[in-house]
């Protein structure tokens, strides 16, 4: 029999992976997974911009980078994102990474040790909840409500626990779609640099706002070097070439690229070569403007669905952008039993809240959907179908 380490073990499989596999079957309408909607993808221009790169540098293109990332995606995030957003960086504050997914696994890699302290909002993204069970941490949830989490918690917690280690997603968070407010943004910044903690701020979804003004980072109050910013093409430009990039004082970096150089070596470089095509071709804020009514359209579908479909009395919050709203029923519903019936009965996928909590007693209740992979007639008949699931379990 083989024996896995403790690391492995001490994870379970992702919910979410696991829905995903049920979306290969054409008949299931998913609201389950994170995916930005198929319509959003630009072949053509992907093809296009390949196609130049593979003919003008072949060599660079096939053969081994560096580290840090190839130079003009380092640069482009530099001038065309984080710039407008009032943020300096050079070179040497940034590494590419293979999604925003090993940015949050080299930060941990780089600062959590087991059986150190870590602080989260509650809920939060299950795969970072994995990751720190894998290094054995302990997790200790921050409480939320509808302007993110609350910093008098936070206060409490870094007090009480001793935590170095805070792990943020402020802007359309997943699971729950809500935005961190300005207050408390400038609030993060401050406690973590008063308490000497470093705070991971995963802000994948900054970018897809379809009503309100955005929001400057938390990178933007950093004033002694401990945010870490980490920031995806997954949702603007495609997730699948999975390209993400990491902000931070060229002392966390240099870090981070060592912990990179133990998993991967270096992001794939066709990839990091397309995403600074383009964006130095000035392709992304008019990609933004297209796409953002498509996501407010099935957004507002999905909203109005809500009201009419599912039981009286389910809460929900009403999302400015990003792609998840989040959701908690009535009563004591089994969200096993009704993922089930949805799946095999209705054909109809969600993802139960419980896995997005450190304690997952306390999600029991609650659920996400994602509105921005199924078009809204798909969205009209997936929540018809999901109100007749609940409607047979929910009593
Ligand atoms: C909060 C959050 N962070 C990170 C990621 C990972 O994104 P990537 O595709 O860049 O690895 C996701 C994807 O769903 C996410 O929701």
């Amino acid at each position: 029999m083989v024996r896995f380490a403790g690391r492995v073990n001490r994870v379970n499989p992702s919910a979410v992976r696991e829905i995903f596999k049920l979306m290969a079957d054409p008949d299931i309408i998913s609201f389950g997974g994170g995916s930005p909607a198929v319509e959003s993808f630009e072949p053509a221009v992907i093809r296009e911009i390949t196609d130049e790169l593979l003919t003008l540098r072949p060599d660079a293109m096939l053969q081994y980078g560096t580290t840090e990332g190839w130079i003009p995606v380092r640069e482009a995030y530099i001038e065309h994102i984080a710039r407008p957003k009032g943020l300096e960086f050079s070179l040497d504050d940034v590494v590419v990474t293979t999604g925003s997914t090993q940015g949050i696994s080299l930060s941990i890699d780089a600062f959590v040790n087991e059986g150190d302290t870590v602080l989260v909002e509650s809920p939060t993204f299950l795969a970072t909840l994995m990751m720190f069970n894998k290094v054995g941490a302990r997790v200790v949830p921050v409480e939320t409500d509808e302007d993110g989490m609350r910093t008098d918690d936070l206060k409490a917690k870094l007090e009480s626990t001793g935590a170095r280690f805070i792990y943020t997603i402020p802007t359309f968070q997943n699971p729950t779609g809500r935005t961190l407010s300005l207050s408390r943004r400038r609030e993060v910044a401050r406690l973590a640099a008063a308490y000497d903690a470093v705070v991971a701020e995963d802000d994948p979804y900054c970018d897809l706002r379809y009503s309100g003004e955005p929001l400057p980072s938390i990178k933007n109050f950093d004033e002694v070097g401990n945010v870490i910013l980490l920031n995806s093409f997954s949702k603007t430009i495609s997730p699948g070439l999975r390209v993400g990039t990491v902000a931070a004082s060229p002392e966390i970096i240099k870090k981070l690229v060592v912990a990179k150089q133990c998993s991967d070596t270096h992001t794939a470089i066709l990839p990091q070569a397309i995403c600074a095509e383009y964006l130095s071709r000035g392709l992304l804020p008019s990609h933004l403007t297209q796409v953002a009514p498509m996501y407010k359209e099935r957004l507002d579908t999905m909203l109005a669905c809500i009201e009419k479909e599912l039981p009286e009395g389910t809460d929900y919050t009403r999302p400015e952008g990003g792609l998840f709203i989040w959701l908690t029923l009535p009563g004591e519903p089994d969200m096993n039993e009704l993922l089930r019936v949805a799946t095999q009965e209705y054909k109809v996928a969600f993802v139960p809240g419980a896995p997005f909590f450190v304690d997952p007693s306390e999600g029991r209740n609650a659920f996400r959907l994602n509105f921005s992979g199924e078009t809204p007639e798909r969205i009209e008949e997936g929540m018809r179908r999901l109100g007749k699931a609940f409607g047979d379990c929910v009593r």
